[in-house]
């Protein structure tokens, strides 16, 4: 059902061939480099000021926000939870938006220091390492939304699923849903609003508590404290 091939949209191929058919059109110049991949020209446009990430590969990560169309920031915790806040300023959606190949990105929690990663049930969860869960395929979608979609993981149309009519291949995206919590993503589409999302960079208020974390210990020792009362529980079984 599930499968790490990669996919060859066909919007894609079209693209391909207008490039070729325009020679002067953009220096190809990394595409060429890399035979046989797909050379996304969507993503020079996101290299600008608004969250773009791209022009960062091999780069110092971006500190950045992820707010969804549904009003909630993406929160990457320290308990491996990921869900959304609508709080303007939360320590745990202060992100690390890193390129780690063209298109591809890693999201990184930057008070949690735990990387969003999705598992092979279409579960998003926060991995204290990096591995190949943590890669996201970036998109840029209208009104200058972006989707991240599992690079590992998506549904492939055979076997007990092709039954059905215009069974597709579809990409499982990160999704926090109208009450701040994650999809299920195996149920997302691109089109959803739990699906689209808006990177911010960081206000002053951010980027004041960004300096505390990095200067005062005892600050960052205090976010990272678990509650008492999970404490509690976990030793009460
Ligand atoms: C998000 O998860 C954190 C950590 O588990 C929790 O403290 C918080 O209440 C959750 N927020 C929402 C909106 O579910």
């Amino acid at each position: 059902m599930v499968t790490g091939a990669r996919l060859a949209p066909l919007p894609l191929l079209l693209l391909l061939l207008l490039l070729r058919s325009l020679p002067a059109a953009a220096p190809a110049l990394p595409c060429a480099s890399r035979a046989g991949r797909a050379c996304d020209a969507r993503g020079r446009r996101d290299a600008g000021g608004r969250g773009g990430v791209y022009e960062h590969l091999g780069g110092a990560p971006r500190h950045r926000k992820l707010y969804c169309a549904t009003k909630y920031h993406l929160q990457i915790h320290a308990n491996g939870k990921i869900n959304g806040t609508l709080e303007k300023n939360s320590v745990f959606s202060i992100l690390e938006i890193t390129a780690v190949d063209v298109g591809i990105v890693a999201i990184k929690g930057c008070f949690s220091g735990r990387y969003l990663a999705m598992n092979e049930r279409g579960r998003l969860y926060a991995s204290e390492t990096y591995n190949s869960e943590c890669k996201f395929v970036e998109r840029i979608h209208e009104l200058g939304y972006n989707t991240y979609a599992s690079h590992l993981y998506r549904t492939v149309p055979n076997g007990a699923s092709s039954k059905r009519k215009a069974s597709a291949e579809r990409l499982w995206y990160v999704s926090i849903n109208g009450k701040g919590r994650p999809r299920r993503s195996f149920k997302t589409r691109r089109t959803q609003k739990s699906s689209l999302f808006l990177p911010r960079v960081l206000d002053n208020k951010d980027h004041d508590m960004v300096r505390l974390l990095h200067t005062n210990t005892k600050y960052r020792e205090s976010l990272l404290k678990p509650p008492s009362k999970n404490q509690r529980r976990r030793r009460g079984h």
